[in-house]
């Protein structure tokens, strides 16, 4: 497995706020490294639900998107994809890669019959991306988006007890695949992964909709790992309960983590639990968090 190095991890986006960036219910990261080859890389990982504060933050980061290399979407939620189009067009027209699934028609449709549209908003979808120089590479296998980089593709569902969507009432949720209307199980989430030298391999998570132990046993068997060292991002794990927790937690310990920050859909319980189980390895994230794999943060939490 060739090796990546010198990779920083920087929050765009996430619901928390702790310093001068902006929150919002939604996701982007930053992957600054070098890559398999030693080229110097920038990779976005989704693109958040509320484009001017995701903006706000960039420029408060002094983040410059002109050498990004390629963007990764995670799956096809609003809250993921709301900026593709401007990140897209900020990098100069690059190659954005999602799951065949994630641009499909998403519905909600509540208890009463009432419908409403979900999914990737109207004006970020693939035309719109093509419209500013963009290419969109759709595929559910695992992708190798720069030397060293990975995503994990379409995450089998191995885990019995792991559900891509906590329980809400009499809801349905429906997605459109060639004109066919089907229960949505967002097969389209997938994460990123890494093999850092002298530090081990790095999971990104977008919503890890596929159940993060799911997520992360896909990663070991495509790397053919003996653990995870790290596990960035969400992971849905907002309104489980504390059977489900309890579960996730126990499973999350055979991988051995030595750094895990959660965040964005783990929602404070879930994080709050994760932070008792793993208090040598946690790591809080918010809006503006820089993570380094090969150095300790000044403030684990804050
Ligand atoms: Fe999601
Ligand atoms: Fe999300």
């Amino acid at each position: 497995m060739s090796l990546i190095k010198n990779l920083k991890i920087t929050t765009l986006a996430e619901n928390l706020v702790m310093t001068k960036c902006l929150g919002q219910w939604g996701l982007s990261f930053l992957l600054e490294f070098i890559d398999a080859e030693g080229d110097r890389r920038k990779v976005v990982f989704d693109t958040g639900i509320h484009k001017k504060s995701l903006f706000y933050n960039i420029k408060q980061l002094k983040v410059d998107l002109n050498d990004v290399d390629c963007l990764v979407i995670s799956h096809g939620h609003a809250d993921h994809t709301t900026a593709t189009v401007e990140v897209t067009e900020a990098a100069g027209g690059v190659k954005v890669y999602a799951h065949p699934h994630t641009f499909q028609p998403r519905i909600i449709e509540d208890k009463t019959g009432k419908r409403r549209r979900h999914g990737v908003p109207k004006d970020e979808g693939i035309n719109e991306i093509d419209r500013v120089g963009g290419e969109v590479v759709l595929t559910s296998e695992p992708v190798e988006i720069v030397p060293g980089v990975w995503t994990t593709g379409q995450i089998q569902r191995v885990m019995p007890f792991e559900r891509a969507v906590s329980p809400s009432e009499g809801e349905r949720r429906i997605i459109v695949v060639d004109g066919e209307e089907a229960d949505d199980q967002i097969l389209d989430d997938q994460a990123l992964w890494m093999d850092v030298e002298q530090v081990g391999p790095f999971v990104i998570t977008g919503c890890a909709h596929a159940g993060p132990l799911n997520t992360l046993r896909q990663v070991q068997r495509l790397g053919h790992f003996a653990n995870i060292y790290g596990l960035v991002g969400g992971t849905h794990l907002v309104g489980r309960s504390g059977n489900y927790l309890q579960q996730t937690i126990e499973g999350l310990r055979k991988f051995k983590l030595s750094l895990i920050s959660p965040c964005h859909c783990t929602g404070f319980k879930a994080t709050a639990r994760l932070w008792q189980a793993f208090p040598e390895a946690f790591i809080l994230n918010f809006s503006g968090r820089v993570i380094e794999a090969e150095k300790e943060p000044k403030k684990r939490v804050i």
